[in-house]
């Protein structure tokens, strides 16, 4: 299986995950960070405003949370189950990628140095950018030669 795209730590292949997968052995990898297309969920649930318009600027001043002065807040704490991202910036061509801390978190959460990613859906690439900054090891597949495209040239640059 040739790569359409290789760095020292990583390997891009450019096809459907699903057969591209196949050819890699059990236990192959130590973590999978990924987001698979939004759209292929056929799960569908009704809007709670659907069909509505929806007011904006309304602030409730009773929801805004007030805050003790008193106290010294602690410089750390443990991250909580629900992480929070700025979405914002460059998409680099891609209309749905995901923040690089996001998946920066995830990795050095769940892998050591070393280690093998894998990014079955990877879109513009940012695992495997993330990846490459914290020296983990990385398997990509994406099945859109535009996008390929796009991995290589943000990985290039980085
Ligand atoms: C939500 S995007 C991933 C975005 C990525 N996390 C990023 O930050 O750029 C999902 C990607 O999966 C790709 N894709 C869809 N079906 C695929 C398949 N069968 N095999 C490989 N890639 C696929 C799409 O082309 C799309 O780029």
């Amino acid at each position: 299986m040739k790569p359409y795209y290789k760095t020292e730590l990583g390997e891009l292949f450019c096809g459907d995950c699903l057969t591209i997968m196949k050819q890699f052995p059990d236990n192959h990898f130590d973590l999978t960070v990924t987001s698979p297309p939004y759209t292929t969920n056929l799960l569908k649930e009704k809007c709670k405003y659907a069909g509505k318009l929806l007011k904006t600027n309304t602030t409730n001043p009773e929801s805004i949370r007030k805050r003790n002065s008193d106290k010294i807040t602690k410089e750390t704490k443990i991250k909580s189950n629900v992480w929070d991202f700025i979405v914002a910036g460059t998409n680099y061509g891609h209309p749905a990628i995901f923040p690089e801390k996001l998946a920066n978190d995830h990795i050095l959460s769940w892998s050591n140095e070393n280690d093998l990613v894998l990014d079955c859906f990877l879109g513009s690439g940012t695992t495997a950018i993330a990846c490459e900054k914290l020296n983990r090891r990385w398997v990509g597949t994406e099945i859109s030669e535009k996008y390929c495209e796009i991995i290589k040239k943000r990985n290039d640059y980085k």
